[in-house]
């Protein structure tokens, strides 16, 4: 079972994406609920270890996607089993297949908010530093 934590904007988006449960954080904060997921994952380091730990069940685990913090935490810490798995996937070439048959069948569907040109890459950077994509922003690089 799959629970997202979102905006308000966002709550159909994240459904149809296939989440069992969608957490809206302008009302709820996931960290009250207590031993209840084995693995938190946070793609846009809005969370920390020290906050999401009591989230998790015994012996779950806590995915960042960046921070220092973190990655101390990382260091071998561990209250009842909890602990920080840091750090990127190491072997691409197994990897990339198994995203590529994910995509294929699409069983992984993946939201493009916006697409620029490569001339346009300053209006992209603008457009994500805002903080509000939707999914992703591409630079279409031309020859
Ligand atoms: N190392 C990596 O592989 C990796 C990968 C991805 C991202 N990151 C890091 O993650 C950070 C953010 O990434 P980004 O630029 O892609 O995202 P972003 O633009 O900062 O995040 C945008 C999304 O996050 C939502 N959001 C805001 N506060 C939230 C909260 N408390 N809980 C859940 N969602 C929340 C926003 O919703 P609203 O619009 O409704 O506010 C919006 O949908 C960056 O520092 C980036 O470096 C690292």
């Amino acid at each position: 079972m799959v629970t997202a934590v979102c905006g308000p904007s966002n709550v159909e988006l994240v459904r149809s994406l296939g989440a069992d449960e969608v957490v809206d954080y302008t009302k709820r904060d996931f960290t009250a609920d207590l031993d209840t997921y084995d693995v938190v994952f946070d793609t846009v380091t809005k969370s920390s270890f020290r906050r999401s730990r009591r989230a998790l069940r015994r012996g779950g685990k806590y995915l960042p996607t960046s921070g220092l913090a973190n990655n101390l935490w990382a260091q071998g810490t561990a209250f009842l089993g909890k602990r920080v798995v840091a750090g990127m996937s190491v072997d691409k070439r197994a990897t990339l297949p198994f995203v590529s048959a994910l995509l294929e069948s699409g069983e992984l569907r993946v939201v493009i908010d916006h697409t620029y040109p490569l001339s346009d890459i300053a209006a992209a950077h603008r457009y994500a530093d805002a903080g509000h994509k939707r999914g992703n922003v591409v630079i279409a690089v031309t020859s």
